[in-house]
């Protein structure tokens, strides 16, 4: 990253912004969602060489320092590398993680203070939003993952699933499970080689997701999909299956 990046924002459902960076060397977009309501919540920090444009775009659209809750899927830089520059940041600020990404990890490699884990199932009200909580160890990747689904406008923040490369619009309402089927591929191909597992629990995870029937999927790479979210899901289980699992 050279600090020459520009952020994008888009708003993709009423009060739910999309921060979208794209950065050319690995041709991938790396976005997070700033949730506006009584207590603000943001979804993936994004890496810390980010947070300077992540925390511009975030300060169009809230007072940064009234932050109230930091959520993500898993331990990884682009989750929640600059957590505790958020933290510093905005006093009241705490992470939401599942039980396993706060004690195997988080709480003592990133977080400026204890994070709170999230049980399976369980509902986070930040006033007009409620994010249900879902464990889903190694979905997309990583034993601590889980995901978080907003319940009254039917949002799924999902990671690393129905990951696209490339600068692609920020939401369509076209398909983008074959251009998360030819990231798998190209990635099979390569150094990023197994970036997803397909485990004995991966259909019936997703299933899970699928039976939510979100209406807008918000992935950290690539376009946001707004449409029939239960079979976008079941078309992303099956494109997995015959890449991952060397089935058809
Ligand atoms: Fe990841
Ligand atoms: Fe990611």
């Amino acid at each position: 990253m050279g600090g020459k990046e520009m952020s994008q924002i888009t708003e993709i459902a009423p009060d739910v912004f999309k921060i979208s960076t794209f950065i050319s060397e690995v041709n991938i977009q790396f976005n997070q969602f700033l949730v506006k309501d009584e207590e603000p919540l943001l979804y993936h920090t994004g890496m810390k060489g980010l947070f300077p444009i992540v925390n511009e775009a975030v300060s169009k659209l809230i007072d940064p320092t009234t932050l109230r809750w930091i959520g993500f899927s898993h331990f990884e830089a682009d989750e929640c590398g600059a957590l505790r520059e958020w933290q510093r940041l905005a006093p009241n600020a705490t992470a939401i993680c599942s039980f396993v990404s706060k004690m195997v990890s988080v709480d003592d490699v990133v977080a400026d203070r204890p994070a709170r884990a999230l049980e399976d199932g369980e509902v986070l009200v930040t006033g007009k939003f409620r994010f249900k909580f879902l464990q889903t160890p190694h979905v997309p990747h990583a034993w601590d993952a889980g995901h978080l689904f907003e319940e009254n406008s039917r949002t799924l923040l999902c990671s690393d699933l129905f990951h696209q490369n490339g600068e692609v619009e920020a939401v369509t309402k076209s398909d983008i499970v074959s251009r998360f089927k030819e990231m798998l591929i190209e990635y099979q191909e390569g150094p990023f080689a197994n970036y997803l597992p397909y485990t004995t629990k991966t259909e019936k995870i997703l299933g899970r997701l699928a039976d939510l029937q979100p209406k807008t999927i918000a992935p950290m790479h690539g376009s946001t999909y707004v449409g029939d979210g239960e079979s976008a899901i079941l078309d992303l289980a099956q494109a997995m299956k015959e890449v991952l699992a060397g089935s058809v």
